[in-house]
């Protein structure tokens, strides 16, 4: 049997047949190149977020007994590596800044009516994640794990450190809300420097549509530490400290 090579593992050839501008037939080189960079970064994004994705899923099922996984050591370490990896989605959008505004301007029109707003890894993960007005379903498998455990997250909040893999996933969970919050406000930024006040490809207004979209997530997990300030009750000498 002839040697598995690293291109036939990877599937190279498929992969890096994907990236097709549309501009090629133009004849403009720089044109081109940005666009295949603009090609690249979303589809770069793609692909981390499966991982992202398959990542807070395997999370939240090793946080519920009932799918007989009940783990949650292996949970803190897929939520660690979530959050991990949307640090480098951050890094991505904010790559794209090098983009020519006048290059994007000469392909935008190939781009039609294609828009991040139809990704749909990106819905999940929102969906996964929830915002500021509701618990998405990892917070749900999290507060369902901690109360079969005979305790609540509020306790494990007051508790921290003593209260072992629970309280690692909530600080995950901050990493990855927080660096969502980030990837949203680095993607509007980069919008409007981008497009300016005009509306997107997905018909949407653009920056105010995507300004409204930045909240974070875990409202109610940030609601239940914040109470740590006026409740006093923190172990650790926490209360006890003369200075803030
Ligand atoms: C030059 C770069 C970019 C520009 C100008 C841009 C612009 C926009 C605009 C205007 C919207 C609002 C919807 C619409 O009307 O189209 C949007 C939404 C979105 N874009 Fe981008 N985008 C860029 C890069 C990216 C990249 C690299 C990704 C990563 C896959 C991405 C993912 C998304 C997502 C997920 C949404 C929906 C956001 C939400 O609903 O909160 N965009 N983008």
């Amino acid at each position: 049997m002839a040697e598995l090579t690293y291109a036939d593992y990877l599937n190279l050839d498929t992969l890096l047949s994907l990236q097709v501008p549309r501009t090629t037939d133009s004849g403009r080189r720089a044109v081109i190149l940005s666009e295949q960079f603009f090609v690249v970064a979303h589809q770069s994004c793609e692909l981390w977020l499966k991982q992202i994705i398959a990542d807070v899923e395997a999370a939240s099922d090793y946080l519920q007994p009932e799918l007989g996984l009940a783990d949650a050591e292996s949970s803190v370490e897929f939520l660690e590596r979530a959050a991990e990896l949307l640090r480098i989605l951050v890094e991505q959008v904010a790559a794209l800044e090098k983009l020519p505004i006048r290059h994007f301007a000469e392909f935008r029109p190939y781009v039609g009516s294609a828009s991040g707003a139809e990704s749909e890894q990106f819905r999940h993960l929102d969906e996964f994640l929830g915002d500021d007005r509701r618990s998405g379903r990892l917070y749900e498998a999290l507060t369902a794990a901690v109360a079969l455990s005979g305790t609540s997250v509020g306790e494990v909040c007051r508790r921290g450190p003593e209260a072992g893999a629970y309280h690692r996933i909530i600080e995950a969970l901050l990493d990855i809300g927080n660096r969502y919050w980030h990837w949203k406000l680095g993607h509007l930024t980069l919008m409007s420097k981008m497009i300016g006040v005009g509306p997107g490809t997905g018909g949407t207004s653009g920056a105010d549509y995507l300004m409204a979209r930045v909240t974070l997530p875990f409202t109610e997990l940030r609601r239940l530490r914040g109470q740590l300030h006026t409740e006093g009750t923190a172990p650790n000498g926490l209360a006890d400290r003369t200075t803030a």
